[in-house]
């Protein structure tokens, strides 16, 4: 087993929070983990409750096709996974002791992955890995750099989902972030 699987296994009966009562199955993360692109979003809903795999709903359909039109994939080219790994209950925001509860996890996961570049996709996401007070609406599509490795926040696919007139914007992101990864693997 390699060492992610390994972390996977133990965090499949982790019973730190409460979250562990009410959910059908811990999401983990997927993709490939050789990858130096690590997408962070907020916790599982329904249907990833249901699957045990990370944006599998509506949410997770956009966001694989705004990959796609950059030429990126899921299981190629990035990998993702949530700051908590079970659903809270009726989809609510994961509370402030539940994400501290669970993020140890996800440190353990960037360690062995070692991401060049974080996406946090969301406000939740991204005041827990980039800053506590960041205005997503304003600091999407930035990004900044910490211990060598770069930091952006993107808007919640979910959120384009209600306000689809961000769409455009959005995906600038997602041009944005095309490009970094070029320029990382020398070809601009
Ligand atoms: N929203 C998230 O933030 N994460 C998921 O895995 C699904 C929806």
């Amino acid at each position: 087993m390699t060492e992610l699987e390994l972390l996977r296994e133990r965090c499949l009966s982790c019973e730190k929070c409460q979250l562990c009562a009410t959910r059908t199955n811990v999401v983990f993360g997927v993709g490939n983990p050789e990858s130096r692109v690590m997408f962070i979003g907020e916790g599982p809903g329904e249907q990833e409750d249901l699957k045990g795999e990370p944006f599998v709903g509506r949410a997770g359909k956009l966001l694989d096709l705004m990959l796609d039109a950059v030429g990126l994939s899921r299981e190629k080219d990035i990998y993702i996974a949530n700051i908590v790994k079970c659903r809270p209950p009726k989809n609510r925001d994961p509370l402030p002791e539940e994400q501290e509860q669970c993020i140890n996890w996800l440190r353990e996961q960037t360690a062995i992955i070692r991401p060049k570049i974080i996406v946090c996709l969301g406000r939740i996401a991204a005041a827990k890995i980039i800053k506590p007070d960041i205005r997503i609406t304003k600091e999407h599509g930035q990004f900044i750099e910490r211990n060598g490795v770069l930091m952006m926040a993107m808007l919640h696919p979910a959120a384009l989902l209600r306000n689809p007139n961000q769409k455009p914007e959005a995906f600038e992101d997602f041009l944005r972030l095309r490009d970094k990864i070029k320029e990382l693997n020398g070809e601009q």
